[in-house]
């Protein structure tokens, strides 16, 4: 009763007030509170701005050298982890893991569980209940890294790695996928800084699809562990962390420049779409993909190129250039080209969303402690409906049933 109108798609419900993440997708603007991309992506690391979207501010040297210290001690996991992951299907699909695996994390730590331990357990101005709200926060960036790299290496029949000491967040993760016993191995210090930049740049996009869901888990009260792994699960659809996969299959399905000019006129014939291309929020270009694009020459001159990145690079040339994508506001996004160096770094297609769902982490966490510490306390999240059904029935017994 009095419901009127529905939001499909919550298009324009704002569901919360935030200090965090400011998008103007007209402009083309993304701020962390308040600091411009561009100047982070440059002057910053992933872990600084992790800090900076959680607290609010800009770490000092020693308040970054506390969360650098206690996020990288905390990226070790229990050695029945390994029993945990060894439990899966050779090809489980790696988010299916790393969503399990945060759930499966929480029945560690029942102690940052408001549901059974009390509404009050994350409050304001109760330096116990921050700093057991911090220990979680360390505890899920730190072993975010480690959950994903057991993804990884269980497909590959491999032993797992454990989390090294004197790396860097990106180094550290790098390490932990790719080491193969090799003494005195380090990741190549470009790849780690490219990382680094991407998980920076992917580390939060405000209300979108997994965000929403951390949050409306987190409304009942669950542990963070819990909502992280509904976040997970949202982020796994294909309409939110795989479109970067998609690029990825439609450059393979094009196959060389040549073929650039026909699929796009299969595209403005509506036959196909173009995959990283286009926004909901940016009517111009993501100011994500410019940093992007720069990160990608970078990793290339390691890695080298092929022709499907020289197919990517025409087809982006070519799509800029036509008055079809131009007239309706349709430029290159950050999964353009992200799928493109990750698949540079040699992972697989179905890995990208955990390189996606790692760095996320961090923006699920400060919504989510944004909201546990909200004055008044946290209000469960229950949207109405209105309903379409039938009216009152009489059932009718099975046998009696046409
Ligand atoms: N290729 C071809 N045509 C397109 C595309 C595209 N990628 N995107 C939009 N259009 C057309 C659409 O058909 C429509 O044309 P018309 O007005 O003639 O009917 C017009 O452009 C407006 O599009 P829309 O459907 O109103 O746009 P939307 O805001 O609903 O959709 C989108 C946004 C991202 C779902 C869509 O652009 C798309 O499907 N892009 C490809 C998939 C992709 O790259 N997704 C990643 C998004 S970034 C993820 C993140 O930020 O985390």
């Amino acid at each position: 009763k009095g419901l009127r109108v529905s939001d499909k798609g919550f298009l324009n419900t704002a569901v919360i007030q935030s200090e965090i993440t400011y998008i103007d997708g007209e402009a083309g603007v993304l701020r962390y509170r308040g600091y411009p991309i561009e100047e982070l992506a440059v002057k910053s690391s992933f872990l600084e701005s992790a800090y900076l979207l959680i607290y609010g501010s800009l770490p000092t040297s020693e308040q970054f050298r506390i969360f650098e210290t206690e996020v990288l001690h905390h990226s070790i996991v229990h050695s029945e982890a390994e029993d945990f992951f060894g439990s899966f299907r050779y090809d489980a699909h790696p988010m299916a893991m790393l969503t399990s695996a945060f759930a499966y994390l929480g029945s560690y730590y029942s102690e940052a569980n408001p549901s059974l331990q009390g509404q009050t357990l994350f409050t304001k101005g109760n330096a116990a209940s921050l700093a057991n709200m911090d220990k979680q926060i360390f505890r899920l960036i730190g072993k975010a890294t480690t959950l994903a790299a057991m993804a990884y290496r269980v497909r590959q029949g491999r032993d797992f790695v454990t989390p090294p000491t004197g790396l860097s967040y990106t180094g550290s993760f790098l390490y932990q996928m790719d080491h193969l016993g090799e003494e005195n191995y380090v990741p190549h210090p470009v790849l780690v800084k490219a990382l680094d930049v991407l998980f920076l740049l992917h580390a939060d996009h405000e209300l979108n699809a997994s965000c929403t869901t951390v949050l409306q888990t987190g409304s009942s009260l669950v542990d963070p562990y819990s909502a992280i792994a509904a976040g997970c699960a949202s982020l796994y659809g294909p309409l939110h962390g795989g479109a970067n996969e998609a690029v990825i299959r439609m450059l393979i399905s094009i196959g060389s420049p040549a073929n650039v000019p026909a699929f796009i006129e299969a595209v403005k014939k509506r036959e196909k779409v173009l995959s990283g291309f286009g926004h909901r929020v940016y009517k111009t270009t993501d100011p994500r993909s410019y940093i992007i694009r720069k990160t990608a020459d970078e990793v290339f001159k390691i890695t080298g190129t092929d022709e499907l990145l020289q197919t990517a690079m025409a087809l982006h040339d070519a799509a800029m250039k036509d008055e079809y994508f131009t007239k309706r506001r349709l430029y290159p996004n950050v999964d353009f080209c992200s799928g493109l160096i990750y698949r540079a770094m040699g992972f697989p297609m179905d890995f990208f969303p955990v390189l996606f769902a790692v760095p996320r982490v961090v923006g699920w966490l400060a919504h989510w402690r944004q909201m546990m510490l909200q004055e008044g306390g946290v209000k469960i999240w229950r949207p109405r409906q209105i309903y379409v059904g039938s009216g009152k029935r009489e059932y009718v017994p099975m046998a009696e049933r046409a």
